[in-house]
């Protein structure tokens, strides 16, 4: 029914902001170069510089309203142009990709946060994009602490919140349901980690699951 091809050496990581993404990104990329695996990381939105111009749009659009069919829209310019230009390629070549972000945020996002109809967004998926994940780890944290956890890293960074951080719980909370309802519907590809232990904890998991993976690919 998906018509999508899965690309078993293209890994994604999902979840909310502060859900702790780039952090399991980098112990995912250690353990596949520390195994003598090419690694290419990359990130939604963006990974290309014209997808990194889109994403700038994405996340200042000023004084603005941004119409939820541009943010969608948008969103898949920059994958389309993402997969083209960075995956495929890198796939081709026989190397891993780790993304940070991929499709699964548009449908949590886009369409569970801001009502934009799935059945577009996966019309969207299969044209524009073509590919999935062999597998995606979904990183899933209650909202509040997720709060905690970018407001210490921010204040650390002296960075201030882009357009999307700025939403409320609510929008948080229906981004949260929309990644475990992706999960429920591709439960051999996605897997669920609590993100909500320390660092080294939840980096040992996707560490582990990463290996259970592997083995069942060899
Ligand atoms: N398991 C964890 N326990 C406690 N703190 C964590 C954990 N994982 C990450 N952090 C810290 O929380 C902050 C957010 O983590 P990180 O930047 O990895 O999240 P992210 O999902 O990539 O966020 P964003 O979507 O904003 O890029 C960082 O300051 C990071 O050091
Ligand atoms: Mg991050």
């Amino acid at each position: 029914m998906t018509m999508l091809q899965s690309k078993p050496r293209l890994l994604t990581i999902e979840g909310g902001e502060g859900a702790g993404k780039s952090t399991v990104l980098s112990a995912l990329r250690d353990a596949l170069l520390a195994d003598g695996c090419e690694v290419v990381c990359t990130r939604e939105p963006g990974g290309t510089p014209l997808a990194e111009r889109i994403r700038g749009l994405l996340l200042d659009a000023g004084d603005e309203a941004v119409h939820p069919h541009a943010e969608l829209l948008l969103m898949f310019a920059a994958r389309a142009q993402h997969v083209q230009q960075v995956v495929l390629p890198a796939l081709a070549r026989g190397a891993w990709v780790i993304s940070d972000r991929f499709t699964d945020s548009s449908y949590a996002y886009q369409g569970a946060a801001r009502g934009m109809d799935e059945s577009f967004i996966a019309e969207l998926e299969r044209r524009a994009v073509g590919i999935e994940p062999g597998l995606t780890l979904l990183l899933d944290l209650g909202v509040a602490h997720a709060r905690e956890r970018t407001r210490g890293r921010d204040l650390l960074g002296g960075a201030s919140p882009d357009r999307i951080e700025r939403e409320r719980d609510d929008f948080f909370e229906r981004v949260r349901e929309g990644f475990l309802a992706r999960a429920a519907r591709h439960p051999q590809r996605i897997r669920v980690l609590d993100a909500g232990p320390d660092a080294a904890t939840v980096a040992a998991a996707a560490l582990g699951v990463l290996a259970d993976y592997r083995k069942a690919l060899a």
